[in-house]
């Protein structure tokens, strides 16, 4: 995997609205190429480990039960200085600070349901790539 990717999931909250093919498109014409897709659902061990960092915060268990109850999207995508131009486009973590036109602002209802993940960095979008992808499936 090389720098110009990034690793994202639609959220549990996403699919349940029906929201994948909108929120697909509007990636794909915000300039990302999908190198790798696939619907699936994080066991609770893997939410888990998937948030660890976060396993001290107050919302943790809360985090852990959302994203446990229902199908998600897991997708690796392309772009040049792609880490950084999806958290510009998937817009500030609360849905209610997030900019008009971010994905977040469009198709998110609050700071825990918020539509989306996008890595916070090169090594973790090669992490979260690597956690949810073999070779094969990453094209
Ligand atoms: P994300 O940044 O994708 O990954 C961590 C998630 O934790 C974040 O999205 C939110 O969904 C969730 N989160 C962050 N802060 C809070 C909070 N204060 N209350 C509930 N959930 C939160």
């Amino acid at each position: 995997m090389t720098t110009n990717r990034t690793f994202t999931m639609l959220k549990p909250d996403s699919i349940e609205k029906g929201n994948i093919g909108a929120i697909l498109e509007k990636i794909s014409a915000s300039g990302f190429k999908i190198v790798a897709l696939k619907l699936t659902r994080l066991s609770k061990a893997e939410a888990e480990s998937f948030y660890a960092v976060h396993n001290e915060r107050p919302f943790f268990g809360e985090l852990v039960e959302f994203m446990t109850r229902g199908a998600i999207v897991a997708a690796v995508l392309e772009k040049e200085n792609a880490v950084e131009d999806f958290r510009t486009l998937i817009g500030a973590t609360n849905p209610a600070d997030a900019a008009e036109g971010t994905i977040r602002k469009m198709f998110a209802d609050s700071m825990g349901e918020n539509a989306v993940h996008g890595s916070d960095s090169d090594e973790n979008a090669k992490l979260e790539a690597e956690f949810h992808f073999s070779g094969r499936e990453m094209f």
